[in-house]
């Protein structure tokens, strides 16, 4: 049977951590995981050029074998997904393909979770601008209110293995006071970036206890795996041979290297040109 795989894509190494709570659920499917490390981060890039850069990557997915995509990056699901949905890749014209976020499964959990009905968001600059869990949070539990912070050195941080160092104290109390300056009541709060739950305990240590942290891999490999079992005709058209292949638009050294921060397997990637 020809290779079938699930895409998972991110800007960089972050989404790696949601490939693994996906990998984890459905381990029986072959993946392949596209980091554009090469012109990574996302984060403070501008709309149309994480728009153009996440159709590149998706289009190149889909040459790849992939008949479904998830975007594994909050920044690429907030500013490209909807523009790639309805425009790139109309549903009634091609069933046969589909592009996932990460955004919209995480909402329709966490908007359950919240007793005082405020929910604070810690994300890139870039998934603040675009106010994509408010407007999303805010269709399906217009009760809420939400607090966005964002928070624009956690990624170089992790990404520099700075994420256990007093740096990064400096900046879990600066942005987590941000947040909680805007409403105090917030009991639940969103980490919006595949980054960020490598400062989980950090963020937890600065909270107050009640407050309940929330990381989304998990909710994305249950999302997924729902998905796929109300949509049979995707599910049998994907191949299950349990492989994953690693793609990196840098240095597959470099991947390799920077990748053991993220997930605790040795990763040997192949680098490919996808503009
Ligand atoms: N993967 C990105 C996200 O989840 C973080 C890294 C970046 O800014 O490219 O928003």
């Amino acid at each position: 049977m020809a290779s079938h795989p699930i895409g998972v894509f991110d800007s960089g190494y972050g989404g790696l951590t949601i490939l693994s709570e996906i990998r984890r659920a459905l381990p029986q499917y072959d993946y392949i995981y596209l980091g554009d490390n090469a012109r990574s981060p996302y984060g403070t890039r501008s709309f149309d050029v994480i728009k153009d850069f996440t159709r590149q990557a998706v289009e190149y997915l889909f040459a790849q074998g992939c008949p479904l995509v998830i975007l594994a990056c909050n920044t690429a699901s907030a500013k490209a997904l909807r523009v790639i949905q309805q425009t790139y890749l109309p549903y009634s014209s091609d069933p046969t393909r589909r592009v996932l976020g990460v955004i919209r499964p995480t909402v329709e959990v966490v908007g359950d979770m919240t007793r005082s009905r405020k929910i604070g968001v810690l994300a890139t600059p870039g998934t603040v601008a675009s106010q994509s869990y408010t407007l999303e949070l805010g269709k399906l539990f217009p009760d809420l209110e939400v607090y966005e912070q964002a928070c624009p050195m956690f990624v170089p941080l992790v990404e520099y293995g700075e994420s256990q160092g007093a740096g990064a104290d400096y900046f879990v109390d600066k942005y987590t006071r941000a947040l909680l300056a805007q409403d105090a009541e917030i009991d639940t709060i969103l980490l919006a970036c595949t980054h960020y739950p490598l400062l989980r305990d950090k963020i937890e240590a600065a909270l107050p206890r009640h407050i309940r942290l929330i990381a989304q891999g998990d909710l994305v490999a249950s999302s997924l795996a729902d998905y796929l079992i109300r949509h049979p005709e995707m599910e049998t058209r994907l191949s299950r041979g349990e492989e994953v292949r690693f793609l990196t638009t840098e240095c597959p050294d470099k991947f390799g290297d920077l990748a053991s921060i993220f997930i605790d397997t040795q990763v040997a990637a192949q680098r490919v040109k996808i503009d």
